[in-house]
Order: C-alpha cells, then structure tokens, then sequence
C-alpha cells in the first residue's frame, strides 16, 4: 500500500439559498494513496464537484478535516495553499478552463510565470508536454481557435507542467463527443501510470470511470463504495 496523500474525514457541507437548506455532503470520509487514480461518479447534484472543490482545498466544509499531501487544509492560511496549489497539485475545470486572450503556450506556462520561474528553465519541458498532449502545432493558438478536445488537452497540459503529484479534474470529458473524451481518458490513463500522478477524477460516464483504478460513488451524501 502506498502512502496516503489526501484524507478526508467525516465532510460535512450544506448551501442556504434563500429559506431552502441542502445538506450536500453528509459525512464523507475519503482516501488517496500516492499514484493512485480515483474516479468518483453519482447522480447530478449529488455532491461530486463539492465534494472536489472541498478536497482541493478550493472550498472549506462545514465540519470535517482534510489533510493534503501533510497540511490540514483548514489550518494553511490562504498564501500557501496557493502555493501548494501552483507546485503539488493542480486542477482542471469541465468549463472555461482556459484565459481567452492567452495563446496555449501562455495558458499552459501560466502557473510558472505566476511562480516568477524562469522560461530557460522551463521552456524544454512545457514544450514535450505540449507535443505529448499532441499540441504541438496549436502554441501560438488562442483557446476560441480550438475544438473542446484541444482545449481541454491544453488544460491538462497546464495542470501537468507544474510535475503535480496529483490533479483534480471535473468532468474532464464531459463536453467531449465519444472520440475525443476516449482520446482524453487514454491520455490521463497514461499520465498516471507513466508519470506516476495520482488523479481524483469526477465524471459521469461509467465508460471512463473505469478507466481509474478505484471508483466511489456518491449517493444521498455520502459515498457509498
Ligand atoms: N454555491 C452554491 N450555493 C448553493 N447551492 C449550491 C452551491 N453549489 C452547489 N449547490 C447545490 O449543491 C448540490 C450539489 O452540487 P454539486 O455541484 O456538488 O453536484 P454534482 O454532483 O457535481 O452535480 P453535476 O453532476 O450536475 O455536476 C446541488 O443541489 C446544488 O444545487
Ligand atoms: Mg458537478
């Protein structure tokens, strides 16, 4: 068994609109170990993409602690979990993931410019990522000159230029027609096992939720394996 790099204990959340109360997370305990890929799957509006915002430290529960890669999230002051959020660990949207008026190449090197590296020191490995995510011929492109199987590529690619030891991704396929969310999933299938990033992975489709080595289902709340 490897090491555990997220856990999550006894997640509780609930959103007050208006006089209405949705208890959205009911008490959900969850786990990762290093390199793992984790596919989390549930009816719409049962809690996943919470439950994801909440695991990445992009949302604080109500109740319940989550300890990521050592730090309690609760106790890291904002500076440092954006810290950690440019160097450990990264995060893909299903939608706008990209900033319109940036090429690709300036999407996907963002995060290392935003961490003031510089690009001799870097240019050579963003670059193998973008041919590896079969980019290459798309670097001075602006994301409205892509299809949605391309910007999403290039999403990934910015979350995998930062060596992350894991990536959250929501509905990485969801907007993608069969084709290309295949395409999408074999690559993510290869970024874990080639490149060793573990991969918390919400989706809708049964189809892609096995390509992940574990997969949790969320129902009423909670997760029920
Ligand atoms: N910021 C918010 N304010 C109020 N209610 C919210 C908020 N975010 C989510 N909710 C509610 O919480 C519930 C769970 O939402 P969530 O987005 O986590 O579901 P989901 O499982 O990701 O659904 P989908 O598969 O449709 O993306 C929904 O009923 C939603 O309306
Ligand atoms: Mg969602």
């Amino acid at each position: 068994m490897g090491e555990i790099i997220l856990k999550a204990e006894n997640i509780k959340k609930s959103f007050v609109t208006g006089e209405v109360v949705t208890d959205v997370l009911k008490g959900v305990d969850f786990r990762l170990e290093e390199g793992e890929f984790v596919a989390i799957v549930g009816e719409s509006g049962s809690g996943k993409s919470t439950l994801l915002y909440i695991l990445a430290g992009i949302d604080k529960p109500d109740e319940g602690t989550v300890t990521l890669l050592g730090n309690d999230i609760a106790e890291t002051d904002d500076e440092s979990l954006a810290a950690m959020r440019r160097k450990d660990f990264s995060f893909v949207y299903q939608f706008d993931n990209l900033v319109p008026n940036l090429s690709v190449y300036e999407n996907v090197t963002l995060p290392l410019m935003l961490d003031k590296l510089k690009e001799r020191d870097y240019k050579d490995r963003v670059l193998e990522i973008i041919e590896y995510l079969g980019l290459k011929d798309r670097l001075a492109s602006l994301p409205r000159q892509l299809s949605g199987g391309e910007q999403q590529r290039a999403a990934i690619a910015r979350a995998l230029v930062t060596q992350p030891k894991v990536i959250f991704l929501d509905e990485p396929t969801g907007s993608l027609d069969k084709e290309r969310g295949r395409q999408v999933m074999e690559l993510l299938a290869d970024i874990n096992k080639n490149r060793g990033v573990a991969l918390v992975m919400v989706t809708h489709s049964q189809a892609h939720a096995e390509y992940a080595g574990r997969i949790v289902r969320m129902e009423d709340g909670v997760i029920c394996s």
